[in-house]
């Protein structure tokens, strides 16, 4: 049985949402790629003798638009050998591409973020079936996968004559917060929110096709595992130099291998012997360390798929990432829009499955009883409207902030998989390279024999790492008003030209640094969370008789020529009642620094945008429009950053001073 999952979300209000599931509403031109959507999950599920029929039926759907000298292909056949094409130089093709575009078929698309481009072969089929889309965002944390989709996705608008402007960034999505609050054009992300967002979860197969990216179990190369070149820590880094505890926990958490003690032994050991360097030393030990237990080769290579399977998640640092991520894209999407992810293994569904509850679940008992009663009625509407019209949804999971369209995971129609085994039909010896969100091997084994060999055991509990968990606010009034205020501020200041060599971005990653960036000065107490993540307690506040102490998470992110921070979090500590107020709002701040020191007048600049939802639910302003909520409450904001920003720069500007000199102090 295939392991692809796709759970979809749908989050309220509402009124939009309903609009939002109107099949109707799509645009005539999107047709051909929906109705043969939909026919493929009509193959998947209906009878053989159904089936042929429902495929001539989708054809001919689809001839009526195109070309009606067009041979009859099924959807799956036309898609394919047009997506293979299409990818003819990296034979990547995009996993449950149909599923894809009918999840996103109803809705009106107007922004979408793919937050794992690849190769675009997703990305490609929602540009092409949804000319609305007026804000698309490309991102991933792979250059190569960048060229390549940046090719595919020029060439698409070009001969479609779009005048999309595609973002392609290259960014990790757990930075989607920010992207959202950063992208610069007429549609403005930030205040519209965002209508589609897909993961496409694991590798690509660019990615695992070269032997120099380190992925492959069979294929020799040094043992890297980054997607993303930027980072710092590589699988060899983990084999050689992570505590020996460090190294067992993630062969027993990230790989479920019920080996790892006598692995974790045998790397610790090949440390005396100067390390392991390539995968092919891996792959050595691996054999070795299995020899003489059961299952004879395929034992030796299903444990070496897990220990590959585990280091790739701990370099990536791919399950933390995920959880954190499913919260972000939530708080990015616009109400009725619609998230969808795509998994491979067991540990990632699981996440996804626990966060979504999570997500939908949100506070309960909170909020006006009628007013929710009227809520849930026009959701219940709005699943039997649902239901009729999407068939592929199944089994609806109702939250008070949001729903799960799929309690049960979609897995690839009957169609794909026999799409995949043709593809993966070869001569022995058998191979294996994971690809992708498939498994390619050579031999006479298909895919669905394939995926249940390469991950067998991947089912026990994991230890759940700490995390900042960023929630969306809680709106759990009904007719409720929402207020989005925003501020920003632009401000550059001069660099002191220093001699000590030191560069700015030396003294941003420096702990002095990240100190002088968070402010610390001025905080009552202040935490790190993880790598780049810091808790900011800030003293307390008197409002009226109350007293409420803000609790910012901020993350740094240093580099060489920028340095962003965002505000991932902001609550406020307190009484009970104070603490309620946070279900009400939802803030977001971004800091992007820049600076350029190779001038005659070295300069820093700082870019700060501020989001800010309110929910307006109490009287009197529940009487008056939201837009006079908005604009006072823009001018507050405004005031606040206008007299801050300057005052944080001057402050961080001196600290940098005092760091330099500390630094030509101790030089000798
Ligand atoms: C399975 S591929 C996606 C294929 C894509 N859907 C297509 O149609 O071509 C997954 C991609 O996600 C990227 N990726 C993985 N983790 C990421 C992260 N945290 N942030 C951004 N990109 C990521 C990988 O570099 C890889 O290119």
């Amino acid at each position: 049985m295939a392991k692809q999952m796709m759970y979809c979300w749908l989050s309220i209000p509402l009124s939009t949402a309903k609009q939002r599931f109107n099949i109707k509403t799509a645009p005539l031109s999107s047709r051909p790629v929906l109705a043969s959507a939909r026919a493929e999950r009509r193959i998947s599920t209906a009878s053989k003798k159904k089936k042929k029929k429902e495929r001539n039926n989708s054809v001919e759907e689809l001839v009526v638009v195109k070309n009606d000298k067009e041979k009859r292909r099924t959807r799956s056949e036309k898609e394919y050998e047009e997506l293979h094409s299409f990818h003819q130089t990296e034979s990547h093709v995009p996993v449950m591409l149909g599923e894809v575009v009918d999840v996103f078929s109803s809705l009106t698309l107007r922004s979408f973020i793919d937050c794992t481009l690849g190769a675009a072969g997703h990305s490609s089929a929602i540009i092409k079936g949804h000319p609305e889309l007026e804000c698309y965002v490309g991102m991933d944390v792979d250059p190569v996968a960048h060229a390549k989709a940046r090719a595919h996705i020029d060439a698409l608008l070009h001969s479609t004559h779009s005048s999309l402007k595609p973002h392609l960034l290259f960014k990790n999505f757990k930075y989607i917060k920010s992207v959202v609050g950063e992208i610069d054009d007429d549609y403005n992300l930030l205040s519209s929110g965002v209508d589609g967002i897909l993961m496409d979860l694991g590798m690509s197969s660019m990615q695992v096709n070269n032997p120099q990216r380190g992925f492959s179990v069979l294929a020799n190369g040094p043992l890297d595992m980054r997607m993303d070149p930027r980072a710092s820590v590589k699988a060899k880094d983990i084999l050689n130099y992570w505590p020996d505890d460090e190294v067992g926990r993630i062969l027993r958490e990230y790989g479920e291998e019920s080996n790892w003690r006598w692995l974790q032994k045998k790397i610790v050991q090949a440390r005396q012997q100067g390390g392991l360097h390539s995968t092919g030393e891996l792959r050595d030990l691996i054999q070795g360390a299995t020899h003489g237990t059961k299952g004879g080769r395929q034992g030796w290579i299903k444990t070496a798929t897990r220990v590959f399977q585990a280091l790739r998640i701990a370099v990536n640092d791919e399950l933390n990432t995920l959880e954190k991520s499913l919260h972000a894209c939530f708080e990015c999407l616009v109400p009725g829009g619609r998230l969808a992810v795509i998994s491979f293994h067991s540990l990632e569904d699981r996440i996804v499955k626990q966060t979504f509850l999570k997500i939908i679940e949100g506070n309960e008992g909170d909020g006006d009883v009628v007013e929710e009663e009227a809520g849930k009625r026009d959701l219940r509407k709005m699943r039997n409207d649902v239901n009729e019209k999407e068939t592929w949804i199944r089994q609806m999971v109702q939250g008070q902030s949001g729903i799960i369209l799929t309690k049960r995971p979609i897995t690839p129609s009957e169609e794909e998989e026999r799409l995949n085994r043709r593809e993966a039909g070869g001569e022995e010896p058998r191979m294996m390279v994971p690809s992708g969100n498939k498994w390619k091997a050579t031999g006479k084994e298909g895919l669905t024999t394939f995926t249940s060999f390469a991950f067998p055991y991947l089912t026990n509990s994991r230890k759940r790492n700490e995390t900042v968990n960023v929630r969306r606010a809680n709106m759990t009034v009904y007719n409720s008003k929402k207020a989005n205020l925003t501020a920003a501020r632009k401000e550059r200041m001069k660099l002191p030209i220093t001699d000590s060599g030191y560069r700015f971005s030396e003294f941003l990653s420096h702990p002095f640094g990240i100190q002088a960036i968070l402010n610390t000065g001025s905080l009552q107490s202040f935490q790190s969370l993880d790598a780049n993540t810091y808790r900011c307690i800030l003293p307390k506040v008197e409002l009226l008789n109350f007293e409420a102490a803000p609790v910012l998470d901020l993350r740094v992110t240093p580099a060489d020529e920028d340095c962003t921070v965002e505000m991932i979090s902001c609550k406020f500590q307190g009484s009970e009642l104070v603490e309620r107020q946070n279900d009400h709002f939802s803030a977001f701040m971004v800091n992007h620094m820049t600076w350029n020191t190779n001038i005659t007048e070295p300069f820093l600049e700082v870019d700060v945008k501020l989001n800010l939802m309110l929910e307006i639910y109490t009287q009197p302003f529940t009487l008056l429009p939201t837009s006079a909520v908005e604009s006072a409450g823009n001018l507050v904001m405004q005031a606040l950053l206008d007299r801050l920003v300057p005052l944080l720069l001057e402050q961080l500007l001196l600290d940098y001073n005092k760091w330099t000199n500390q630094h030509l102090a101790i030089i000798p």
